[in-house]
């Protein structure tokens, strides 16, 4: 795991931009697989991807777009439904095209139904060659997609109930607190195991105790996102103010610094 922290927001945005570009440039000679999270969390990220665009370093135009979650039962084309919240903040700002984004379909509302969405989700993750990078955010309490405290840790894409806090947490999207969907498709935990680099963003102080809990805690469904903790290539971008519980920080920034000069 690899745990940097910058002295800004911007400036983690950055780092993180740099995690993602080099986690899909071992997609070399076959159409990258960009997993994508939603929330306020990864929105600098997506900025930085989109200036890397502008400046000829990153091009987007042939990698495949997977959401992590989606609601269930909201209207085709609700402005708040992961997928146009994809299309406007990720499509049209790195240049993805719409017809290469993959969102869990949640528009219908029996469990047969959505069990075969999930079943055709993933299916559909394994038919792309699976995910290069995920981008992931962090709920404040420790969920990881939808993947909410007492998730199991080898999940795959199904349908779960959003706790409170969740529903509590997204209401600032929604006109009304109670027009936040009580459910969603989200990948499991297993599911996001799956790709090949992890990558988490998290800014600001409300989610220093779910970071620390989840970078430094026991390996717990209580904490879904202690999960990175069994992935092989985690790369985690804070600022300070995300970081600020952490008990291994030193060794943190002394890692980040790389090998002494020859
Ligand atoms: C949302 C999403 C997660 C996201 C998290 C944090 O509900 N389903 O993917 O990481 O909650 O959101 P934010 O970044 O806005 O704090």
């Amino acid at each position: 795991m690899q745990v940097i922290v910058a002295p800004s927001p911007e400036a983690s945005a950055a780092d993180a931009a740099d995690a993602v570009l080099a986690g899909l440039a071992r997609a070399a000679g076959r159409d990258p697989v960009l997993g994508l999270a939603t929330g306020s969390s990864p929105l600098g990220l997506y900025r930085e991807l989109g200036r890397a665009v502008d400046a000829g370093r990153a091009d987007f135009s042939r990698t495949h777009g997977v959401a992590l979650d989606e609601y269930v039962g909201l209207p085709a084309g609700h402005p708040e439904g992961y997928r146009q919240v994809l299309l406007r903040e990720v499509c049209d700002v790195i240049g993805l095209a719409p017809d290469r984004l993959a969102v869990p379909d949640g528009s219908a509302t029996d469990e047969e139904s959505l069990e075969a969405a999930a079943a055709a989700y993933e299916a559909r993750i394994a038919g792309l060659g699976g995910v290069d990078v995920q981008i992931l955010g962090i709920g404040a309490n420790g969920h990881l997609g939808f993947n909410e405290p007492g998730s199991a840790l080898t999940s795959r894409t199904r349908v779960k109930r959003l706790s409170e806090r969740t529903r509590r947490d997204n209401a600032r999207f929604f006109t009304d607190a109670d027009d936040v969907p009580t459910h969603c498709l989200t990948q499991g935990l297993g599911t996001i195991l799956q790709a090949r680099r992890l990558v988490l963003v998290a800014t600001g102080d409300g989610k220093a105790d779910a970071v620390a809990a989840a970078l430094e805690g026991p390996l717990s469904a209580s904490v879904p996102a202690s999960v990175l903790q069994w992935h092989a290539d985690t790369v985690v971008c804070l600022d300070e103010a995300a970081a600020a519980g952490l008990r291994n920080r030193q060794y943190y920034d002394d890692s980040a610094a790389g090998l002494p000069a020859p």
